[in-house]
């Protein structure tokens, strides 16, 4: 979408230690391994967590530990005094909607955070509008508070190519992407910048910016997932809800699965986050409908095949519209997608 969907967010700051800052090593002296100053860096468990949380995402697991060795051997340089200039960390994520860009970006701050290679491990999220103004002088002062928040930890920015409209003339979109380089290049050690959105938009982008290119140290591709993954995910999310499949609701759910993610408009993950809202819907209507039972744990806890069966997409339905709409025929219950 070339608006912006939201105010800039600003994830939680989590005031943490810098681990890698306790690693104190006599001046030129060599440390132990490698392996002792991992242990050492709370970098272990930030990874497991992140393989606890994210599904999948094989291929940018590795690349975010890649980056991470890279600055755990720089830290270690630069202690023994062995090395100038901080690597710089700008990054782009390309993926299709619902790939886990936004979550990982989330996850990369604390993580650099953690390396002590930003001040703090907030993300602040923003898209064209929050950057480029309507009218003359309205850019330059917009980018440039959002740069202020951002500063000091990483700036994400959504459907970047959006900044740049080659096909409207007048569009200021150029003088932000133009303050937006300088920051990238001067303050690369205390702002990250990572950019995300469609992978062919982003090449186009790239090779209508190469400024923006050349600053872009790191390129990550985000895989749509596969069905197992998507059932995975799905179960994943409904757990930390305290909500289970039981049986033949999984294997409804596994149905759905393969059918929807066929289907157009697929986001993914977050398609499957949209699914699993309408079936917990659907649930508390079939408790009301039961509503003289006595209620058990189970039953508040448990999505049954019912659930999932009831969505219009065993039924030839495609859900071709923007999620989260309502049905604009009023079939079912209001507000629901069926
Ligand atoms: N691998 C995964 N495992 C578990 N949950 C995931 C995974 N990937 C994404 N999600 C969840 O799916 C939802 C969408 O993910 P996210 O917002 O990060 O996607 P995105 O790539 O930024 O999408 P968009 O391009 O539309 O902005 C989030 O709620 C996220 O927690
Ligand atoms: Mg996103």
């Amino acid at each position: 979408m070339a608006f912006s969907m939201h105010a800039p967010v600003q994830a939680r700051p989590e005031e943490r230690r810098q681990a890698l800052d306790d690693i104190d090593l006599p001046e030129g002296e060599l440390p132990g391994s490698l392996a002792e100053i991992y242990e050492k860096s709370g970098i272990p468990e930030v990874f497991a967590r992140l393989d606890r949380d994210l599904i999948g995402l094989a291929p940018v697991k590795g690349r975010v530990r890649e980056i991470a060795s890279l600055l755990i051997v720089d830290k270690v340089r630069r202690q023994l005094g062995l090395t100038a200039e901080p690597p710089t960390l700008h990054m782009s994520f390309t993926g299709n909607p619902g790939t886990g860009k936004t979550t990982v970006a989330m996850r990369m701050a604390q993580i650099l955070h953690q390396l002590g290679y930003i001040r703090t491990d907030r993300l602040v999220a923003v898209t064209r509008d929050d950057m480029v103004g309507q009218y003359i002088g309205h850019t330059a002062p917009k980018t440039k508070e959002i740069l202020k928040r951002a500063m000091g930890g990483v700036l994400f920015i959504d459907e970047a190519y959006y900044l740049f409209r080659p096909e409207n003339e007048r569009d200021y979109g150029a003088e932000a992407i133009e303050i937006l380089l300088q920051i990238m290049e001067n303050q690369r050690d205390d702002l990250v910048v990572v950019v995300a959105g469609y992978a062919d938009k982003m090449a186009k982008f790239f090779t209508a910016n190469p400024g923006f290119r050349s600053r872009v140290a790191h390129h990550i591709d985000f895989p749509d997932y596969g069905a197992a993954e998507l059932l995975e995910i799905g179960e994943l999310m409904l757990a930390r809800q305290n909500y289970r499949f039981d049986a033949k609701a999984r294997a409804a759910f596994a149905d759905y699965v393969k059918i929807r993610m066929n289907q157009p408009h697929f986001a993914n993950a977050r398609s499957i986050r949209n699914a699993l809202d309408r079936a917990r819907m659907r649930q508390a209507i079939r408790l009301f409908q039961e509503k003289d039972k006595p209620l058990t744990k189970e039953s508040l806890t448990t999505i049954q095949e019912g659930e999932i069966r009831q969505s219009r997409v065993f039924r030839g339905g495609i859900e071709g519209w923007p999620e989260g709409v309502p049905d604009a025929q009023g079939a079912g219950q209001p507000g629901m997608e069926k």
